[in-house]
């Protein structure tokens, strides 16, 4: 596995692959990889010939408050991990190899942002269609993979892709949770050891939900009120949003019906979490 940090070295190893007649999946990441990351990388490495893995902490999607500065970086940690996992490049570019100077193109997505994070995060959305749309004009990739842990990230690439005719397959894949249910992430290494506790508050939150609608209740009020109540009980917790909507368009819903979304953001201390589940109804 290499470590490519110029534009112009992945494109021409892309070429070379695709001269070959092999297929290639991209795995776009923040890094400080941990198993929910690898999950991609592993579905990638077994369906493609080739895998990249890009680690790029991509300035331009967090806000002014956000936490750019602290977010965690291990790239040697990384390395590793895809190595391991069967990984053959990690894209790796400082900000000026992927922001010139004088850059000034984005890619910003009406409707699909202004819902759940995207109201507390207004550039977000614009930053990570904007820099995923780079990275498949550099990678050139025949699958692409997402976490459904950002769901509506996978929204809005899915709706990205089929917007400006990328010619690439967008595979979701399944949210990977600690044994005691909190989703990994790798900004739970903010969390104290006492807000890790409250934080499994999220997942049974997620467990109560899909149990109300295994349970036949389709009433998108009652079950986003359990849920917050749940959470509301947990002193540490400070809810920012609980809400369903329709998985395609991130449009509110009343009814659990259809393809249904039913996420979360909670703060507990300095880390902002998020969590969901999908139900196809
Ligand atoms: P990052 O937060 O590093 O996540 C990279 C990918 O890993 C995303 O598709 C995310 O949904 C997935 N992922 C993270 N935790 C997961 C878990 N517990 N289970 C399953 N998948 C998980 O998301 C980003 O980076 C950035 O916004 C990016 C798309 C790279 C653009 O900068």
């Amino acid at each position: 596995m290499i470590i490519l940090k110029k534009i112009d070295e992945v494109r021409a190893q892309v070429k070379e692959w695709k001269k070959q007649g092999l297929t290639v999946g991209l795995v776009p990441t923040m890094g400080y990889l941990h198993e929910g990351h690898q999950s991609l990388i592993k579905k990638s490495v077994e369906q493609n010939d080739r895998t990249v893995v890009s680690v790029f902490v991509n300035p331009i999607q967090f806000g002014p408050n956000e936490d750019l500065e602290s977010y965690p970086r291990d790239l040697e940690a990384d390395a590793k991990l895809c190595e391991a996992t069967g990984a053959d490049i990690i894209f790796n570019p400082e900000p000026e190899e992927m922001y010139a100077d004088g850059f000034v193109s984005f890619i910003n997505m009406t409707g699909l942002p202004n819902a759940l994070c995207g109201l507390t995060r207004p550039i977000h959305f614009k930053g990570v269609c904007t820099v995923v749309g780079k990275l498949f004009n550099i990678v050139t990739p025949d699958r692409a993979y997402f976490g459904q842990k950002d769901a509506q990230q996978l929204a809005i690439i899915m709706r990205m892709v089929k917007d400006l005719n990328f010619d690439i397959e967008i595979v979701g894949c399944p949210i990977i949770r600690e044994a005691d249910g909190l989703a990994k992430s790798s900004r739970n290494i903010y969390l104290t050891a006492e807000e890790r506790k409250a934080a499994v508050v999220l997942s049974k939150a997620v467990k109560l939900g899909q149990q109300m609608i295994a349970d036949g209740e389709r009433e998108a009020a009652k079950i986003v009120g359990a849920m917050k109540e749940l959470i509301s009980a947990e002193p540490l917790a400070t809810i920012d949003y609980v809400e369903m909507v329709n998985m395609d368009t991130m449009q509110s819903i009343e009814k659990a019906e259809g393809h249904v979304l039913c996420a979360m953001a909670v703060k507990f201390g300095k880390a902002r979490l998020i969590d969901n589940f999908i139900e196809e109804l």
